[in-house]
């Protein structure tokens, strides 16, 4: 991804320099995962952010920062290598709010010691606070935090008191917090930036509005003005395309686009790739017409998908309706949307050397991609799916335009709101590129390792002892441990869904993946049916109309009922799985599948934890549910995915 992607084109925000001065922050990366949810949080709050590498010269922070926020960071201050700060920052005169690393480079920079433990590891914990502090002013002394419980302040520096305390998992007081009130310098050993911290957003408005003196008027109608009259510099008179998948993302770009501009000047593609949700692109089409889209061209790509092949380092891969791979599925997917595309500008007639392309990249997008403008400590987690060679070219000759660039997700929900796009659309989940065709776990023959035998008498033993029956399934799903990807076996368990303890499910859910490393990933049976002691056979299953379409029904069952019962939208995501489990073959009927409901709360998606069953979600209304997905023709079990992330990922492939 090109490095200066963020610098290309003024980002909203500077703009507005010019007509008011702008309240903003800068937030120093020392490499944690967390930058972005600090950012996040920090603009939730009406603030603006510029992200900056951790080692920034102190002069190219200009005179408009009220404050500086250092990140947290995976490294110890004093390996040799860990990422150092300019410490002329400190002499700005502004606040300084340091987390977690970022307090521990703070003490140490000032003459204070910082402790190295041999093990990190994260954890809810409670500490005590002083409320005199003007980070914790209002608040109670007892706080709810993750704290990393690895390397700690030891001794303040000279003019640092300690405001925080806690106790570690070893039984040791640990610094939980420091202040230096002459210079206005906070250091926190917690994490405020996350849901978990309970009081944690309080604590980051009191460094913003108490200790920097901002009053939050970076808010979003001004913004949206900005990005609009940023859409209107950028592209002048020339023509723009939009590719329009049906998420909320490229469907709020394409509205501010035709808000922005001419309506003869925006066009727009969007590809039925069959493998779409039920309706999803009649609802996406309909909406953008309805707020004045023009050019809107439907290609309904089905079976050009379903046959493709592509070339995988020199070997012809597919067609897609016969592979299994699920990388090689997403390979074909992008190969075939990338033509398609291509082909579609072509035929418009569209000059490509003064054509805009649009897309609806979001600011955590620009931060996860490992961009070195924009966090410099980050590993690259994943190649950006924004970045194909079409978008490679145009963005070399300066035509690329990301009007979401300087949003969240729930930023982009509300402007999607604001420029009157239908609820359904506004609310709908996030839906990967390659869509029901990566949730249709595809196998031909049972995954059956020698050792299958073992694992399953070590699953069972295990899951009895808490109560459960189990069974291994014959089939891999994808999962992460640490940082890398692993694709093992799938656990079945049943307890008494009667009398369902949701933390003794969360409990073996996660002892499982834990102790049999064999296993990524458990699911708990719904249905009162009962599990086989073992299961070699699958239903051989390929992406296919008939495959998608299964999936389809069994998906909208699945959306419709939570919308009817009022919790969609307080699941972060919500599909549905199909699985090539049969636990009952026999000769006299066809083979069945299997529903397997996967429902996530995260604010990131790098980390999520399924939505407890019981309060975030009513047992009868599940229950239920999960008679109506069994008793569709060929269905067998309903389960649901009771694991978070990592071990298993959002995604089953
Ligand atoms: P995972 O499965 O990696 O998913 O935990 C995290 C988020 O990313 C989405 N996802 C994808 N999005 N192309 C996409 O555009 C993909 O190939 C893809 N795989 C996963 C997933 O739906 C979740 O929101």
């Amino acid at each position: 991804m090109s490095q200066d992607l963020l610098a290309e084109q003024p980002a909203s925000s500077e703009k507005r320099q010019s007509a008011q001065p702008l309240e903003k922050i800068a937030l120093l990366d020392c490499g944690a995962q967390y930058t972005k949810v600090i950012d996040r949080r920090v603009r939730e709050l009406n603030v603006a952010t510029e992200i900056f590498p951790v080692d920034v010269k102190a002069t190219d922070l200009d005179a408009d920062f009220a404050g500086i926020i250092l990140s947290g960071g995976p490294n110890s201050v004093y390996e040799a290598n860990a990422p150092q700060c300019d410490p002329a920052i400190f002499d700005l005169g502004i606040p300084v709010l340091g987390i977690c690393y970022g307090m521990q480079l703070m003490n140490r920079t000032f003459g204070g010691t910082v402790l190295p433990s041999p093990t990190k590891e994260y954890g809810e914990t409670e500490v005590t606070v002083s409320t005199d502090c003007v980070l914790f002013a209002g608040l109670d002394p007892a706080q709810h935090v993750l704290m990393s419980h690895g390397d700690s302040v030891g001794q303040p520096a000279e003019g640092f008191e300690v405001v925080g305390r806690s106790i570690s998992t070893h039984q040791h007081e640990v610094v939980a917090a420091i202040q230096n009130t002459q210079k206005r310098f906070y250091g926190v050993q917690f994490h405020p930036e996350v849901e978990l911290s309970v009081n944690g957003g309080k604590m980051l408005e009191n460094f913003l509005y108490k200790a920097c003196g901002l009053t939050g008027a970076f808010d979003l109608s001004h913004r949206l003005e900005d990005t609009l009259a940023n859409i209107q510099d950028t592209v002048g008179d020339q023509n723009v395309f939009v590719l329009v998948s049906g998420g909320v993302d490229s469907s709020v770009t394409a509205a501010l686009l035709v808000k922005a501009l001419k309506p003869e000047q925006v066009f727009a593609v969007h590809i039925d790739s069959g493998m779409m949700r039920a309706n999803e692109s009649d609802l996406v089409c309909e909406a953008l017409k309805a707020i004045g889209l023009r050019h809107l061209e439907r290609i309904d790509a089905e079976s050009i998908f379903l046959n493709a092949t592509t070339d995988i380092d020199g070997q012809t891969v597919g067609p897609l309706n016969q592979i299994t791979d699920p990388e090689a599925k997403r390979r074909i997917i992008g190969d075939v949307f990338y033509h398609l595309i291509s082909d579609a500008i072509r035929k418009s007639g569209l000059d490509l050397d003064k054509t805009f392309i649009a897309q609806g990249t979001l600011r955590p997008d620009l931060i996860e991609s490992g961009n070195r403008e924009v966090s410099s400590q980050a590993h690259t987690i994943k190649t950006h799916h924004n970045d194909v060679p079409l978008i490679q070219e145009q963005r070399k000759k300066g035509l690329i335009i990301e009007p979401n660039r300087d949003w969240h997700k729930d930023e982009v929900r509300k402007v999607g709101r604001m420029l009157g796009l239908p609820e359904e659309l506004v609310m709908r989940h996030p839906f990967p590129g390659p869509g029901l065709g990566i949730r249709v776990l595809c196998a031909q023959t049972p995954y059956l390792t020698e050792d299958y035998a073992c694992v399953n008498a070590e699953l069972q033993e295990l899951a009895e002892a808490d109560g459960f029956e189990a069974v291994l399934v014959p089939v891999q799903s994808v999962g992460v441990q640490g940082d890398s990807r692993s694709y093992r076996y799938l656990a079945a368990i049943k307890g008494n869904l009667q009398q369902l303890n949701w933390s003794q499910v969360r409990a073996v859910a996660q002892k499982i993946p834990n102790r049999i490393h064999a296993i990524n990933r458990v699911a708990l049976l719904l249905n009162e049916k009962s599990l086989p002691k073992q299961l070699k056979a699958i239903t051989p299953t390929l992406l296919s109309p008939v495959s998608l379409e299964k999936l389809r029904v069994l998906d909208q069952l699945v959306t419709d009922g939570f919308r009817a019962e009022g919790i969609h939208d307080q699941i972060s995501q919500l599909f549905t799985v199909l699985l090539p489990v049969d636990s009952d073959p026999q000769v006299e009927r066809p083979l069945r599948h299997s529903a397997v409901i996967r429902a996530v709360v995260t604010s990131d998606y790098m980390t999520a934890r399924p939505a407890a069953l019981g309060s975030e979600i009513p047992m009868e209304f599940i229950r239920n549910l999960a008679e109506e997905l069994s008793g569709q023709p060929n269905v067998d079990w309903a389960l649901y995915d009771i694991t978070s992330k990592p071990p298993a990922t959002v995604e089953w492939e």
